[in-house]
């Protein structure tokens, strides 16, 4: 099989790495930046910190605090005015998944044509956009180092997926002490979110020689540090260890692919303001025992992997020990059902449910699940994770 391999030209990781940012802005030769950030990361002192460390390099910054969880194409748009009225050259996202998504879309639309929606799907972006800085400071989507976004597109109400390599950052700066001002159940969340990218990079039918080790790697860093950064929010080395792990996993999926959680969570997002990654855990065990039989050996591999099964487990016993195991970590991290991440009545997730299986089936990902869904399996599914 021949696959294509992308990943940022530099990747910085380490202690104090994000205050590079304004060394890298000018070797990259721009001398005016825009920080697309959010509110949490101005009134944290966060984006000040790293504008002031840009502004001592020479580097003018104009900030775009406004990015909202789950941006949408007019956060892009407003981003966008704002870096054309300051003649800024190059944009850098700070924050979590979110601010990082809309600099790396602001980015393409400095150079492409509006709307944003022209884009969505696989490789439709034309042209390459001005240079891209991402620092995260969740652990995370690995957005840092996916040619990939997500934005919501407000006419349809639904969540673009567009994936290009003209979103791929320029540069990554992954400083895991950003991240250890997360809270519990957002360390927990993204931390799940994390792990399912690597789960699904590895059992993808896109999985490659290239993307097996990172997405292996990712799995045991999960797996030896979230319950730890979960509950001892300080513990420096398990924060490290779960920023390596979401930097490893966004290495992984975007060179293979994500598959049927992703697939079935964007419509819940979409629908119910779910975050990304708590609508991906909630699905998270229902469709692994789903999909188990289309990739036993390689979700064996997992269980043991996450410290669920030994080599000498049967690949079947492995597979049962890994359906309980996730249940048992969703529990540890207090993630909820479908059912109370959505707050309706069943019946009334049955008025959408049909729609948010065709909407999952249409995004593609599920087509490169282990086992590919029917429409009714798929309602069936978000049926035995409510
Ligand atoms: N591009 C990709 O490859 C990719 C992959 C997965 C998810 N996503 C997208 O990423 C978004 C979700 O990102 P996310 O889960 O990182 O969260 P987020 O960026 O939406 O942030 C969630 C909340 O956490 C806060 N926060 C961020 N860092 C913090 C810190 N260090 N301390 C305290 N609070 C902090 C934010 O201010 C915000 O209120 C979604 O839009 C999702 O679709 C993108
Ligand atoms: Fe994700």
């Amino acid at each position: 099989m021949r696959t294509q391999f992308n990943i940022p030209a530099t990747i910085i990781v380490g202690a104090g790495s994000s205050k590079e940012a304004g060394a890298q802005a000018r070797r990259l030769g721009v001398k005016s930046a825009l920080l697309v950030t959010d509110s949490y990361m101005v009134s944290s002192g966060l984006a000040g910190r790293v504008a002031d460390s840009m502004r001592g390099e020479g580097v003018k910054v104009t900030i775009y605090a406004d990015v909202q969880p789950d941006p949408t194409d007019l956060n892009v748009m407003e981003g966008l005015e704002m870096l054309r009225e300051n003649r800024c050259g190059m944009v850098v996202g700070l924050g979590g998944g979110s601010p990082m998504d809309c600099a790396k879309a602001i980015s393409v639309m400095s150079a492409n044509p509006a709307p944003i929606s022209l884009y969505a799907g696989l490789h439709k972006v034309p042209s390459k956009g001005v240079p891209i800085i991402t620092i995260p400071t969740t652990a995370g989507t690995g957005a840092e180092v996916t040619k990939v976004v997500v934005i919501g597109d407000t006419a349809r109400n639904v969540k673009m997926m567009i994936l290009d390599l003209n979103l791929m950052a320029d540069v990554a700066l992954v400083d895991y002490e950003l991240t250890m001002t997360c809270p519990p159940q957002l360390t927990a969340n993204v931390g799940v979110d994390t792990l399912v990218h690597a789960v699904e990079a590895y059992i993808s039918v896109k999985a490659s020689p290239m993307t097996d080790p990172y997405a292996l790697s990712s799995i045991r860093h999960v797996s030896e540090n979230l319950l730890i950064a979960y509950n001892e929010p300080d513990n420096a080395k398990a924060r490290e260890g779960m920023t390596l792990a979401s930097l490893q996993a966004g290495i992984a999926f975007p060179n293979s692919s994500v598959c049927l959680v992703h697939g079935m969570s964007r419509p819940v997002g979409a629908l119910y303001h779910v975050p990304h990654g708590l609508s991906n855990a909630v699905l998270f065990p229902a469709v692994t025992e789903f999909s188990i039989r289309g990739a036993p050996g390689r979700y064996a591999t997992i269980s043991r992997a996450m410290g669920y099964a030994t080599d000498g487990d049967t690949d079947d016993a492995a597979n049962e020990k890994l359906i309980a195991g996730l249940n048992r970590l969703n529990a540890d991290l207090k993630i909820p059902h479908l059912g109370d991440v959505c707050k309706v009545d069943l019946s009334v997730f049955d008025e959408n449910v049909q729609k948010m299986a065709e909407d999952s089936l249409a995004s593609g990902s599920p087509g490169n699940n282990p086992v590919v869904p029917t429409a009714e399996q798929i309602v069936d599914l978000y049926h035995r994770a409510w």
